[in-house]
């Protein structure tokens, strides 16, 4: 019998694009993944795509990217250096004549969406192998802790994902920002945090590499 390739990112993709695991599919546009980095240092996961983000097939391009893209700005970070994702692929949509895509609303994908979906990020993150996971809200650093975490404690405060070796700086939901202006502040003072850090990692590799270690 032929040796089992190892698995590709292209490989991963077209399976994905083909996804018929659960109900979204019968709703989305498409399944939505990132634009494929090679050794990304960042990988920045959010929690699903919205109507636009269903409509392009990119995540984050619609009014919450306008913001990731000002956040990476102000951390000094190229959109090309980071690769973006979100753990649920297919838009989670309700029926709403008030929809601007369509005869749909988003919503949050529910616990078992999440976790039907899940078998595809966990390839996501092995093939992109990234040195920095950044949570956008509470949908992905609950899926990181593996239970409820509220975002409002742990924003701001690195640490470390056995399951992937990975450091994990969690973040507000840019789009948190849409509805709450007061967490600005801390959101933008996290994200400059977040630059000093990807900074560090670039300049200091070994200083990381001993301090993952360790972990080990
Ligand atoms: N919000 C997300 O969490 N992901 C997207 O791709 C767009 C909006």
């Amino acid at each position: 019998m032929a040796d089992k390739q190892p698995l590709d990112f292209p490989t991963w993709l077209a399976a994905l694009k083909k996804c018929r695991r659960c109900g979204l599919c019968e709703t989305r546009t498409q399944a939505v993944a990132g634009e494929y980095r090679e050794n990304p240092m960042i990988f920045m996961l959010g929690e699903a795509p919205g109507g636009r983000e269903d409509q392009e097939g990119r995540p984050f391009c619609g009014q919450a990217g306008g913001i990731l893209d000002d956040f990476l700005r102000l951390a000094e970070l190229k959109r090309e250096e980071v690769y973006i994702s979100n753990v649920v692929k297919c838009r989670p949509t309700r029926p709403s004549n008030r929809g601007i895509y369509g005869d749909y609303a988003n919503r949050k994908p529910t616990a078992e969406e999440i976790k039907t979906c899940s078998p595809w990020l966990e390839l996501e993150l092995r093939l992109l192998a990234p040195k920095l996971l950044v949570t956008l809200g509470g949908v992905p650093l609950s899926y990181v802790m593996g239970g409820s975490a509220a975002v409002g404690r742990y924003h701001g405060q690195v640490f470390y994902w056995r399951t992937h070796n990975v450091w994990v700086y969690p973040l507000y939901h840019p789009a948190a920002l849409i509805y709450d202006a007061s967490k600005k502040e801390a959101y933008e003072q996290d994200v400059r945090r977040l630059g000093q850090m990807c900074r560090d990692l670039t300049e200091n590799p070994q200083k990381w590499q001993a301090l993952l270690d360790d972990k080990q």
